[in-house]
């Protein structure tokens, strides 16, 4: 087949990544981490460890994937130097993707359920919001399933369709329209009355709720929010096209993902501080206080819901497909399983653990299917985001850093680095990247306690 058939344009690469990277984790998940760990200093420090570790990690990944056009595990292969049957296991951090999706793709079922509510009924207050939201959760598992399904079905299909005319041109489509709809909203909150104060608590440093702990969370949520340490980015790269300059993409991709997630935040926080809510709310953030703000906000509240649940499902769908893509690329590459043909076989397994997942956090089952302290969607939300990818992250860091061909690495990347950045790099992927994440894992386990 001809290579641009197969393989992803310039833009089309920076499109995919982004798409991955740019997901809840951007929208949900950072306006909440920010605010529970104090705003600003949180800011700072969540900014240099995505240029310190995430960034570092997402060049070695797409330097990885671009040098073999293959699979993780071939990738891990045919690049490392020594211990080739060892390191082809560090490919399997592929498998990491079904856990996470099989709970990611539910959280976007809710959030297609969300923007049938916000053109429907909005929640009149928090409490109700409250009420509406755990009902969703915990006992109408029937239209958590119809929308978990339409989500899966917008996943497969899409991956199915290949690398150009599924990944590609729904990214090309959907990243633009989510751009365009938080240019919007972040317009509008210009003009509401927490927007100062909303600058102020997401760029001035407050002290007080900053503890050692919130360092770990920044790490964590660095890793989470550029997909990097389970093959997503390396995947994606090894479709690409040699002409890509692997640093300036990267770099491109990686500011675009900080730069929406802060977006989201500005949005959030001025419509929250302008009701007057307190910043800290946690993961109900999104689908409890939001919701009831939107509403007493009149029309316009209305119109804001529908464009950020439109948003938040946009940038979960290209993050979601790209999650897919590794095990679908490893099956046609390793056991010659046609593209539709893995993507199905896949899709079916990750929708068996999905339906367990989302049972596990409804009043019937959760009882059968909660194991020690976790049900099933904890465990896996825990296992693959604090575990599995932190484990995979080290893996690209060690692998680059002392298992790969040295003159092939300088070759690539000195001429686009130069050498002062690439020595910081280099000491980046050897040392502070394996350290800082081992003391991260540590932590979440619970065998530290920063
Ligand atoms: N980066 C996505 C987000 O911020 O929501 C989540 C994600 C996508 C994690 C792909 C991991 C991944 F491989």
């Amino acid at each position: 087949m001809e290579k641009n058939k197969i393989r992803f344009s310039k833009l089309g690469f920076i499109f995919a990544a982004s798409g991955s990277a740019v997901g809840l984790g951007n929208i949900w998940k950072f306006p909440y981490i920010a605010g529970e760990n104090g705003g600003g200093i949180f800011v700072l420090v969540y900014l240099l460890t995505i240029f310190f570790i995430g960034m570092s990690i997402f060049i070695a990944e797409v330097l990885m994937g671009r040098n073999t056009h293959s699979d993780a595990v071939s990738t891990y292969e045919i690049l490392a130097t020594k211990g080739k049957k060892i390191w082809k296991f560090a490919g399997f951090s592929l498998f990491i993707g079904l856990l996470i999706l099989s709970f990611y793709s539910i959280v976007i079922g809710w959030i297609l359920n969300y923007i049938v509510i916000a053109l429907t009924n909005l929640p009149v207050n928090v409490k109700e919001a409250e009420i509406v939201f755990m009902d969703m959760l915990k006992i109408d598992y029937a239209s958590q399933l119809f929308y978990f399904t339409i989500a899966m079905i917008i996943i497969v299909y899409t991956v199915t369709r290949g690398i150009k005319k599924g990944i590609e041109r729904f990214n090309k489509i959907l990243m633009p329209m989510l751009i365009i709809i938080l240019s919007l909203m972040l317009f509008y909150s210009v003009s509401l009355d927490g927007f100062s104060k909303s600058l102020e608590f997401l760029f001035f440093p407050n002290i007080e709720k900053f503890h050692t702990s919130s360092i770990i969370v920044a790490v964590g949520h660095a890793f989470f929010t550029l997909s990097v340490g389970m093959a997503v980015i390396m995947t994606y790269a090894s479709s690409v096209s040699r002409e890509v300059n692997i640093v300036k993409t990267s770099i491109a991709i990686v500011l675009m993902d900080t730069i929406i997630a802060i977006v989201a935040g500005i949005i959030i926080f001025s419509i929250l501080f302008t009701s007057g809510a307190e910043p800290g709310k946690g993961p109900g953030l999104v689908f409890i206080t939001l919701p009831a703000i939107f509403y007493e906000m009149g029309v316009a509240g209305n119109v804001l819901a529908i464009l950020f649940f439109i948003s938040l499902a946009f940038a979960g769908l290209t993050s979601a497909i790209s999650i897919l893509e590794p095990m679908v690329m490893y099956l046609e590459k390793r056991w010659r399983v046609t593209r539709v043909k893995g993507t199905i076989l896949t899709s079916i397994v990750l929708y068996v653990m999905g339906i367990f997942a989302l049972l596990s956090n409804t009043t019937k089952f959760g009882k059968s299917l909660t194991f020690g302290s976790k049900n099933i969607f904890d465990w896996f939300d825990f296992l693959s985001a604090s575990v599995m990818m932190p484990l995979g992250g080290i893996a690209v860091a060690v692998f680059v850093g002392y298992f790969m061909d040295k003159e092939l690495i300088r070759k690539e990347i000195l001429p686009i680095m130069g050498g002062f950045f690439y020595t910081i790099w280099m000491f980046s992927l050897r040392f502070i990247v394996p350290i800082a994440i081992t003391l991260v894992m540590l932590n979440e386990i619970g065998i530290l306690k920063i």
